[in-house]
């Protein structure tokens, strides 16, 4: 509560609101908002809509069944951010468990640190009772069978990321992030979805963002905490993410870069949401206390196709 007035939010009852990145996060926001519906926190919102989709194999680019690295490992990083304390969690290149996010808020809620990498918060996670999953559980023989396919390909694509972000009645906002990362990376590659600011920002009273897209640029124009502080300076979400978006795409053109993917969703502390891509294909999942789960297209600011 302290954190909430400091921030200047009032402890009355507001309009709970989810928003989160892509169309597999349908499954997300409905589980959000059964129980922002009964008055639960934010946090507890997205995490447990994130761990659908982590477990969900059919999406391949997040959790179990998510992208395999060059060495054929499913190493995911994930984060959490509670916008009423500014902390974070955060873990990456995580191997054997099926919950990157839940790891994540761990490292938040039981350490007095930030970041754990690899083995170390794999062993951490063991500490905190998270059981190994099966390793055939988490990577399902088609996804083996794509990796063979395409393992000595110069080229690949794919590096989509679930980014959500919540309010819930109290006031209270956070935001849960969670990928497997960019398909055949190099062991040990961490992308945007586990870097404060870039991936991910939230402050209760202010607003909250996420991304989605080819790590290296989004990490390159910190587009999650650009977007908050535009809200922060009076933008609506829809202006301040596609002000991001736009600038992002720019910048990296002027500094002799190819912008690869780049989108972004938002909420600010009135519960109001927007996406923004500068790519064709880009749609986004959200719900509210006044409007159903649905799924919105964005048409591209810029498309950097065109
Ligand atoms: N946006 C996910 C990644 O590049 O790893």
């Amino acid at each position: 509560m302290r954190f909430k007035k400091q921030m200047g939010v009032e402890d009355t009852k507001n309009m709970w609101s989810m928003v989160a990145t892509w169309p597999f996060s349908l499954q997300c926001v409905e589980k959000g908002a059964q129980i922002l519906r009964d008055g639960g926190a934010a946090m507890d919102a997205a995490e447990a809509g994130v761990r659908l989709v982590e477990t969900d194999e059919t999406v391949d680019s997040v959790g179990r069944g998510g992208y395999l690295n060059a060495a054929g490992e499913l190493a995911l990083d994930a984060a959490m951010m509670d916008g009423n304390t500014l902390k974070m969690g955060v873990v990456a290149c995580v191997r054997g468990f099926e919950h990157p996010v839940s790891i994540a808020r761990k490292v938040m809620e039981n350490t007095r640190h930030s970041i754990l990498v690899g083995p170390h918060a794999e062993e951490f996670a063991r500490k905190m009772g998270f059981t190994e999953a099966d390793p055939d559980y988490l990577i399902p023989k088609n996804v083996w069978k794509k990796y063979e396919e395409e393992k000595n390909k110069r080229k690949t694509s794919g590096h989509d990321t679930i980014g959500c972000v919540a309010l819930d009645a109290g006031g209270s906002m956070c935001v849960a992030t969670s990928t497997s990362g960019a398909n055949l990376r190099l062991p040990g590659r961490v992308g945007d979805t586990p870097i404060i600011g870039s991936g991910f920002y939230v402050q209760t009273g202010v607003g909250g963002a996420a991304a989605t897209g080819l790590g290296e640029d989004i990490m390159r124009t910190c587009c999650s905490f650009r977007v908050v502080e535009l809200m922060r300076g009076g933008m609506s979400p829809r202006e301040a993410v596609e002000t991001v978006v736009l600038t992002a795409h720019n910048t990296l053109l002027q500094c002799g870069l190819r912008p690869d993917c780049i989108a972004l969703v938002c909420m600010n502390a009135r519960g109001e949401t927007a996406g923004a891509c500068n790519h064709q294909g880009f749609s986004y999942a959200c719900v509210s206390e006044n409007e159903p789960p649905r799924v919105i297209s964005v048409p591209p600011i810029i498309d950097k196709d065109a």
